[in-house]
């Protein structure tokens, strides 16, 4: 029998870790994935955010080196070889494919003046990579904890999603903000978090399913997305002009009372993104006041109005992900939306727990009648953040 849960998946990391490297390692990390309740292409607008921990994670199993070499392995590469660099000759942009994130995270460390050197990784994950969920983060963010403590850094969470977000900007060329690396390392089990990206201020807002009967279901569009592809530097791009022609430091300081008179000071072009980013910090206030207020039920229609603003406004979404927020609203989903950088990627839809698999099963029909690739679809449930597993 397979034996499951993370204490297994830790063994059988550690396990692979040995066979690989012909020795025990120091120790087994985990960071999640994540999905974003609300609060879309905020954060680099110094906005909101609400990210939950999904139970999917990277595992690193990590032995300090003493040499300076870093020595890297993923079981999901494909490539079936251990990519060899020495700490101190790491240039953003010289490392290619999965390797940059790691060899990044390490990178920057250095960079910010912490003593690090070498470590021999074996990395494994159950986070989807492109799916919108991610993946690169929990890498990175994997990596950083466990140098954090092969190196005995201490670091503080923010410090270590800072480092693992320089790690995708400078040196594996990615242009995001910090939510995905803050949810990956700050969540808590059975939270979300409320997360300003000015202050990286966060708090865990409790997020129960069960007691309201609801299920939160991931639809994984299966259309893969790349952030490097330069629509999501264009769109960061056109917020910060629009800030500037306000005379605002970010979008974040734009209160929705004086949205309208901006609007009408802006190019057309700029406009609708304002739009988004102000009224979608008001639904991150708004979906947090209800979460305080026990009224889960009600975050249903916040999330379909969020995905409104992100098809008509921001102009991320694409026909799959609007196919799959309109069947899994009209099969009974109290809400749904895209979710993540958009072009693809993931749908998250919060379903009364009786109509899970009509929901699951209209989307996957829906998708088949569209000539789309089937869907694949999870339950998440909000799990922890970065840790040493083993
Ligand atoms: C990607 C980026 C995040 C954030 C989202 C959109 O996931 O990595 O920083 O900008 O897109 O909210």
């Amino acid at each position: 029998m397979t034996r499951t849960g993370p204490a297994a998946a830790a063994a059988r990391t550690a396990d692979a870790f040995a066979r690989l490297h012909g020795a025990r390692p120091d120790g087994v990390w985990s960071a999640p994935g994540r999905v974003n309740l609300i609060g879309e292409h905020t954060d680099y607008n110094d906005g909101f955010a609400l990210p939950m921990a999904l139970p999917q994670a990277t595992r690193v199993a990590a032995r300090r080196r003493d040499d300076g070499l870093l020595r890297l392995y993923s079981a999901q590469s494909g490539e079936d070889r251990t990519t060899e660099l020495r700490v101190t000759d790491l240039v953003p942009g010289a490392v290619p494919g999965w390797a940059r994130y790691p060899a990044g995270t390490v990178w920057a460390l250095a960079g910010a003046g912490h003593q690090v050197g070498g470590a021999d990784l074996y990395v494994d994950s159950d986070v989807p990579a492109g799916a919108g969920l991610s993946s690169s983060a929990a890498l990175e963010c994997a990596v950083a904890v466990a140098y954090d403590d092969l190196y005995g850094l201490g670091l503080p969470g923010p410090e270590l999603a800072r480092t693992a977000q320089r790690a995708e900007n400078a040196f594996a060329g990615v242009p995001c903000g910090v939510m995905d690396q803050m949810a990956s390392v700050c969540c808590t089990e059975g939270a979300a978090l409320h997360l300003d990206s000015r202050s990286l201020e966060h708090r865990q807002v409790p997020f129960g399913l069960d007691p309201h009967g609801l299920v939160l279901l991931v639809v994984d569009t299966r259309v893969r997305h790349d952030l490097a592809d330069g629509a999501y530097a264009a769109l960061r791009a056109g917020c910060e002009r629009a800030a500037g022609l306000l005379g605002l430091p970010a979008l974040r300081d734009l209160a929705p009372g004086e949205l309208g008179a901006a609007l009408d000071r802006l190019p057309a072009e700029l406009a609708p993104l304002v739009r988004h980013v102000v009224t979608e910090n008001a639904r991150v206030t708004e979906a947090v006041r209800l979460l305080a207020a026990g009224d889960t039920p009600a975050l249903g229609p916040l999330l379909t109005a969020g995905h409104a603003s992100l098809r008509e406004d921001y102009r991320v979404s694409c026909a799959e992900t609007d196919l799959a927020v309109d069947t899994a609203v009209a099969a009974g989903a109290l809400g749904a939306r895209m979710t993540g950088g958009g072009f693809g990627g993931s749908v998250i839809a919060l379903v009364p727990a009786a109509r899970a698999d009509g929901v699951r099963g209209a989307v996957t029909e829906a998708f088949r009648r569209a000539g789309h690739r089937a869907p694949a679809v999870l339950r998440a449930v909000p799990s922890a953040g970065a840790a040493r597993i083993a």
